[in-house]
């Protein structure tokens, strides 16, 4: 069974995240990006939506550097209750 992100740069809230920014600077990759590559390297499906040509160049262009072990794990260390975007009642307790 495929997992799939259900909003995979947060809306575009992610361009505003300092450890992404931080991170994607050591490989020349935006924050987006990095929160992509993330994804894949859990085998988690994202698709992002834009409307714009260059952000569709931006989202696919992640197959040409890894995170490591420690970015990894800071980026999950990122997860908060509140910052949260998509709740459903019938969602599982997450936290
Ligand atoms: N969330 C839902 O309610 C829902 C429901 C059913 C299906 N889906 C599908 O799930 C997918 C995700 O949609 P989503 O809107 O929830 O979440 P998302 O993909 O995380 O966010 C989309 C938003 O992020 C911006 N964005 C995309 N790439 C970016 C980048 N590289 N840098 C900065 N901003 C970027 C887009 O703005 P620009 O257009 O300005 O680039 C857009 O406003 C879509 O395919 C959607 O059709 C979502």
């Amino acid at each position: 069974m495929a997992l799939v992100a259900y909003s995979p740069v947060a809306k575009g809230r992610v361009k505003n995240a300092e450890a992404l920014n931080r991170i994607g600077e050591r490989y020349g990759k935006s924050a987006a990006q990095v929160c992509l590559r993330w994804l894949i390297q859990q085998n988690v499906v994202a698709i992002p939506r834009t409307s714009k040509v260059e952000r569709l160049s931006e989202n696919i262009d992640i197959f040409d550097f890894s995170l490591t072990d420690a970015e990894m794990d800071e980026v999950f260390a990122m997860g908060t209750r509140q910052g949260r975007i998509v709740d459903f009642g019938f969602a599982p307790k997450w936290d």
